[in-house]
């Protein structure tokens, strides 16, 4: 390996648990200057101010969460009934599952107000409209809304709308069932790009891995053949989870993943480039990151990839070795001679991530434990990528009004250069950011079935409820 691709992959080693007060001292160092920052928070309020008026769809995900919110505890309530109705197989265990989860009394009988499964229950049958739509009854009890609902209703009833309700609420996230549905839609959602996900990861048995292989060969040549003409950075793409592809996709495994799993995405790079369409490893698990680039490295240096553009990778700023990350990326793109997408994002998997490390005994997080600090990084990291326009083309994955201005101001006159939404997420401040702004936005859009779409959910809903979240914070006119 060349000497200094070498030295960079070690500063990303010795950044894995790095203390977060060096990190952030780190950081500081580059970020936007007093005028700069003064005009980045003028731009951030101005956006809010347009996100917090714009019209919204009053059933989507996004409105609902805004007037209602969604605290830790009705999550956990959600999730619970997300894992019975999603998860099992037969209708019938799945409704005893229901049952003991929303019986028992307590649910039923609503003694206390507060009680969470209450309010998970009322939000579920609210959001269905078998009680009412939401914001007609959002000044009356919700508990006792609930009460009075299951008498009425029975029982049945309520286990049919909640289900129904997370029918719904998938259907925010989840553009299609099928490839050939989703690529249908895409086109019809004109000026944005699209980057399709195809549900699925952390496959458990080779079937799955190979069920998920076949997918991904599918939605490539879909997205090949549907995708408008143009340049591998304007035209749509596919985002791959490298963990759905192999059931052992893990660092003890590295022999295995090598000779099993390279091949794999050799293939599925290969057939992209035929096709002219750009491929993103999306980010995992930390544990996951040294072998997804290695994994990128030996992709990058393929010599049957030679000349191609459409290589990408996304980098989690939560990660204390974001910008070690950031540098070698650049590093490999110059030395491949290639020009490499990367996707910046947050991150989604910080409770994890921080209840890992503690499960593990660990002297430290592989992430940041404050918010102001992930977002230093994410600063930090987009100035690396704006500076290095001939090795890649940046990505800016945010649904952060100051995250956006940020960039904005970063990015002055250069344009070369995207913004990226979740599919049921960001919609005000995307129209807002596209009224005004002559960029250019793309859109993530899950695409599979709902029993592949919980662990995807479970990002989402805690990503809507976090209160550190700024998707959670706008919905507050008191913040
Ligand atoms: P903000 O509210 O500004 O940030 C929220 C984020 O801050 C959290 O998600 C977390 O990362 C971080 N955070 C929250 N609390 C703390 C804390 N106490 N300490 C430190 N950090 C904290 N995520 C992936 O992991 N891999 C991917 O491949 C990926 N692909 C994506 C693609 C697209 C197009 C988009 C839009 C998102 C993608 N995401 C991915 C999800 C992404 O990580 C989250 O949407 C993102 O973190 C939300 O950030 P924000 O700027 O929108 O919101
Ligand atoms: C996730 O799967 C969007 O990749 C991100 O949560």
């Amino acid at each position: 390996m060349d000497p200094a691709l070498h030295a960079l992959r070690a500063a990303i080693a010795r950044d894995h648990r790095l203390d977060e007060a060096e990190a952030v001292r780190r950081l500081r160092a580059a970020q936007p200057d007093k005028a700069a920052s003064q005009r980045i928070t003028r731009h951030a309020l101005a956006f809010a101010r347009q996100v917090r008026t714009a019209p919204l769809d009053p059933l989507s995900a996004e409105s609902f969460l805004r007037h209602y919110g969604l605290s830790t505890r009705e999550g956990v309530a959600l999730m619970c009934l997300a894992e019975a109705l999603l998860r099992i197989p037969d209708a019938g265990t799945a409704g005893e599952l229901l049952r003991e989860k929303l019986a028992g009394g307590r649910w039923v009988l609503g003694e206390d107000p507060g009680s969470w499964v209450a309010n998970a229950a009322d939000w579920a049958l609210m959001l269905t409209g078998t009680l009412a739509r939401w914001h007609d009854v959002s000044n009356v009890d919700p508990a006792a809304q609930v009460k009075r609902a299951v008498a009425r209703l029975g029982e049945p009833m309520v286990r049919g709308a909640v289900r129904q309700a997370m029918r719904i609420l998938a259907e925010q996230f989840v553009l299609a069932e099928t490839i050939d549905e989703a690529v249908g839609r895409g086109g019809a959602r004109a000026p944005y790009r699209f980057s399709y996900d195809m549900l699925g990861e952390a496959s458990r048995t080779a079937e799955d891995a190979e069920r998920y292989f076949e997918s991904y060969t599918s939605a490539i040549r879909a997205v090949a053949a549907s995708s408008r003409p143009g340049r591998v950075f304007d035209r749509d793409a596919v985002s791959l989870k490298l963990s759905a592809l192999h059931p052992r996709f893990e660092e003890a495994q590295r022999v295995r993943v090598f000779a099993e799993l390279l091949p794999r995405l050799q293939s599925l790079v290969g057939l992209a480039r035929e096709g002219g369409i750009g491929i993103t490893l999306d980010a995992e698990e930390s544990e996951r990151l040294e072998l997804t680039l290695d994994l990128f490295d030996a992709l990058a240096r393929d010599p049957d990839l030679e000349h191609w553009h459409g290589l990408g990778i996304a980098v989690q700023a939560y990660q204390k070795r974001a910008a070690a990350v950031c540098d070698w990326v650049v590093a490999l793109a110059r030395a491949a001679r290639r020009r490499v997408t990367v996707r910046l994002v947050k991150g989604a998997y910080w409770d994890g991530e921080v209840k890992r490390a503690q499960q593990l005994g660990m002297t430290d997080y592989p992430v940041f434990t404050r918010k102001t600090a992930t977002d230093l990084s994410y600063t930090a990291c987009a100035a690396r990528l704006l500076q290095a326009a001939d090795a890649v083309y940046p990505a800016f994955a945010t649904h952060n009004c100051r995250s956006v201005a940020t960039i904005l101001e970063l990015a002055g006159d250069r344009s070369d250069f995207e913004f990226q939404r979740l599919l049921g997420m960001g919609e005000a401040l995307y129209g807002a950011l596209l009224a005004g702004h002559p960029v250019a936005c793309r859109m993530y859009a899950p695409v599979g079935s709902f029993t592949d779409l919980l662990p995807y959910l479970v990002r989402r809903l805690l990503e809507n409820g976090a209160n550190t979240s700024f998707v959670h914070q706008i919905a507050d006119p008191a913040v």
